[in-house]
């Protein structure tokens, strides 16, 4: 069992400030709070709260309690981390190996595989671990957030993860947070982490499920009512009697696809059910703790009594009438419940005929969701089924492979002839390596996760993914027929006669108890200052970074445009995903990518600007390379709300390392100027939008006062175009005094790795 004991002097703190931190918060909101005020509330950055906060205005400092990593977004975290100075990380902190593992042929081949291919990589996040003091979950551990569920959540603390599914947390009564890395990286260097204040929606369940009916349907059905947009920038509370009827796994499966709904997160109060969770997973202590502290631990009753004073948005779900649901194809948030999906398929002209069924991925692949699942699987036997399509497992982590092998259910699953892939998110991040997908048929498969964009599991446009829960997935692979219901179809058996599958038995714990041999968890070490973080010079996926060089004092002058972007520029224009995930850990090699998406409004073309050095015209990457080659700086010129999208670090950092010093806009998206300023880069804005047209394509800057650079002051643009005449523009900024304090060492890191050498 993996129970962490400096966890528990970390809950300890966290819950010893609780009492006087609620009582400060009540005072300055001036009522009862929710269980997410609370959350945030003692989460302040500055300690107790002194002032109350506007929801979805408010920009606030925090302190989470913990970071998680992912293994494709570590990478540049990591690498971030270890300029920063510091001997080990400022709050406990964690990484997995879980997205770069194939499903291919089956657990032991493909993670052989995945690790031939990736060695590198975890070599790297293996030892930088060990040596910042970062727990290391190796590659076959588990998939972060099942780990993190099993291992690290807390009821009442808060987290934040290098995932969108950071969310699964919520499930044990967190307030967990998917980031990009350079949040993470602040965190984990002892900085604040800002975000908005965000707005509360409440979700009241009622009645309790029967049936097929399981916990995914609560969020398939959220999904269906706010649809993906509809929980953007709020946190999404469930309360009620329902609430309390629920697993904390399915908890967790429900705050998990809160990201579909683009949620900031979502959560529960805890209950007896967290308290199961807790003890069987080895946390007994943690709920010794939290029993002491259980009433700030979830929201203040007369905000459950009469939540539409207190939410912004109140849902109200009835389980005992809400039936199993299918989302999709192509979106989660298209929700049929199962007894409307045969008809609907045939309007829509969906193919009903199932070829894959797949269970797993962050969301649901708990022992509960397993053995669920399993119930389907050997009444499929029993009753002399044969399955139409075929099946493919991911357990969530090795503690639940091993108890759910121990008990029987992978029997279960491969008497279906199911293939059990490794434990890790496989097909639910495209890492599946599927016979036939190059063909682009069209064809359907269902499974458990939570998206279902375009190509998302095996890359072909056509697949028809829809979502639903295990044993849903299940008997829909038996049947081979997306128009199946089990609730009221019968199938054919073998002997031709007419059989019914019954409803899913399942265990929400093992009778047993959880049961591991090796959990593939690495401790760091306790003192790791001798050991070395090595990198292949000649490596083309990771690249240890170099500091961004400080400020020289000197206005910038002499500064050629690299491009002017036209219209929407969101981060994946200015660093795309797809083929350049592999780059995620080499600045350098990433770099190529820079702009490349980018329309440049000379021309309207993308990944074509003039090369103001030879005339030429270049691709973007290779046009920033020759001004750095020549040691001529370079600015980059967008429209509106440059920079929105993810909070990708990569889009500041390789502007900065191909020797762009400002990004001119006419507005910027608020998380990609804060990167640029965290890079040490100048993010500016038009003091007069129109002076965008003022920009040519063979312009020079010249920042004239950038000496005086000052907060709550403009500075001036001389630009100078090619005839000879001038243009004074006036920009804005929005830099504090710390954030000058960035750009003049070079970078954020630079100043903390400053500061740390005293
Ligand atoms: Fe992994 Fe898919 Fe979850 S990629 S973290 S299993 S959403």
């Amino acid at each position: 069992m993996a129970s962490k004991t400096f966890d528990l002097d970390m809950i300890k703190e966290v819950y010893a400030k609780l009492d006087s931190r609620v009582k400060a918060a009540r005072k300055q909101v001036g009522k009862p709070l929710t269980l997410a005020e609370k959350i945030l509330y003692t989460h302040l950055w500055d300690g107790e709260a002194t002032e109350a906060f506007t929801r979805g205005k408010s920009y606030v400092d925090f302190a989470p309690d913990r970071v998680a990593m992912q293994d494709a977004t570590a990478q540049m975290a990591l690498l971030q981390f270890m300029q920063a100075g510091k001997k080990k990380v400022a709050v406990p902190s964690t990484a997995h190996a879980d997205h770069l593992i194939l499903a291919k042929q089956g657990a032991a081949a493909d993670l052989q595989e995945s690790i031939n291919k990736n060695n590198e990589v975890f070599n790297f996040l293996s030892s930088v671990c060990n040596k910042y003091g970062i727990g290391f979950w190796k590659p076959g551990a588990g998939i972060i957030h099942q780990v993190v569920l099993e291992n690290y959540a807390f009821p009442g603390g808060m987290m934040i993860g290098t995932d969108s599914h950071t969310v699964n947390a919520g499930g044990l009564g967190m307030v967990a947070i998917g980031v990009g890395g350079a949040d993470a990286v602040d965190v984990m260097a002892g900085m604040a982490w800002e975000l908005k204040f965000p707005k509360l929606i409440g979700v009241k369940l009622t009645g309790e499920m029967n049936g097929w009916t399981s916990a995914k349907d609560v969020i398939l059905k959220v999904a269906g009512i706010l649809t993906v947009k509809g929980g953007t920038g709020a946190i999404v509370e469930y309360f009620g009697d329902g609430a309390k009827s629920l697993s904390c796994t399915g908890k967790g499966t429900i705050c998990n696809m809160g990201a579909e709904i683009g949620a900031t997160t979502s959560t529960f109060g805890y209950d007896e059910s967290m308290r199961r969770y807790l003890k069987a997973t080895g946390r007994a202590d943690v709920v010794e703790l939290a029993d002491e502290v259980a009433d700030h631990l979830t929201g203040d009753p007369e905000v459950y009594a009469n939540p539409e004073q207190y939410f912004d948005q109140v849902i109200e779900i009835d389980l005992s009438t809400l039936s199993p649901h299918l989302n999709g194809p192509f979106t989660p948030d298209l929700a049929t419940p199962i007894a409307e999906m045969k008809e609907k398929a045939e309007k829509n002209g969906w193919p009903t005929k199932v070829e894959w069924g797949l269970i797993g991925s962050c969301t649901n692949s708990s022992y509960e969701d397993l053995s669920r699942a399993a119930s389907i699987a050997q009444q499929a036997v029993d009753k002399g089924l044969i399955t139409k399509a075929e099946f493919g497992i991911n357990p969530g982590s090795e503690q639940v492979r091993f108890t759910a092998e121990r008990d029987g259910l992978l029997k279960s699953f491969n008497d279906l002839n199911a293939t059990i892939f490794t434990n890790a998110c496989g097909p639910c991040i495209g890492q599946w390596d599927r016979k036939g997908a190059d063909e682009e048929k069209v064809n359907t498969i269902v499974h458990s996760f939570n998206r279902n964009f375009k190509k998302r599991a095996d890359g072909n446009p056509n697949t028809n993914a829809f979502v639903t829960s295990p044993e849903m997935v299940a008997a829909l692979a038996i049947a081979g027929d997306l128009g199946f219901n089990p609730i009221t179809d019968t199938l054919t058996n073998k002997d031709g006669e007419q059989v019914k599958l019954d409803p899913p038995v399942g265990m929400e714990l093992p009778e047993k108890g959880f049961d591991v041999e090796d959990n593939g968890y690495q401790a760091p070490a306790e003192d790791g200052s001798g050991i070395e973080v090595t990198v292949n010079p000649d490596s083309d996926r990771l690249q240890l970074l170099s500091p961004f060089k400080a400020w020289d004092g000197n206005n910038i002058t002499g500064a050629k445009l690299l491009i002017k972007a036209y219209g929407k520029c969101t981060t994946d224009h200015i660093s795309m995903a797809g083929p350049w995930l592999r780059y995620r850990g080499h600045l350098d090699n990433i770099s190529n990518n820079l702009l490349i998406g980018a329309t440049n409004a000379f021309n309207m073309e993308s990944n074509k600007v003039v090369n103001q050095l030879s005339g030429e015209i270049n691709d973007v990457p290779g046009a920033a390379r020759a001004y750095k080659a020549a040691g001529v700086p370079t600015v980059v010129v967008g429209d509106h709300n440059y920079g929105e999208g993810s909070s990708r670090e990569h889009a500041a950092m390789e502007p900065r390392h191909l020797g762009v010093r400002a990004v001119i806009v006419k507005s910027f998206a608020r998380i990609h100027e804060t990167n640029l300023k965290k890079q040490g880069m100048l993010g500016l804005t038009f003091a007069n939008e129109a002076d965008y047209d003022l920009i040519k394509e063979d312009d020079t800057f010249n920042f004239i006062d950038l000496k005086d650079f000052a907060p709550d002051t403009q500075l001036t643009l001389e630009v100078v175009h090619n005839d000879g005449s001038k243009d004074l523009i006036k920009l804005n900024h929005t830099y504090n005094a710390q954030q000058i304090a960035w750009f003049k060492a070079g970078s954020a890191l630079n100043l903390i790795a400053a500061e740390a050498k005293g």
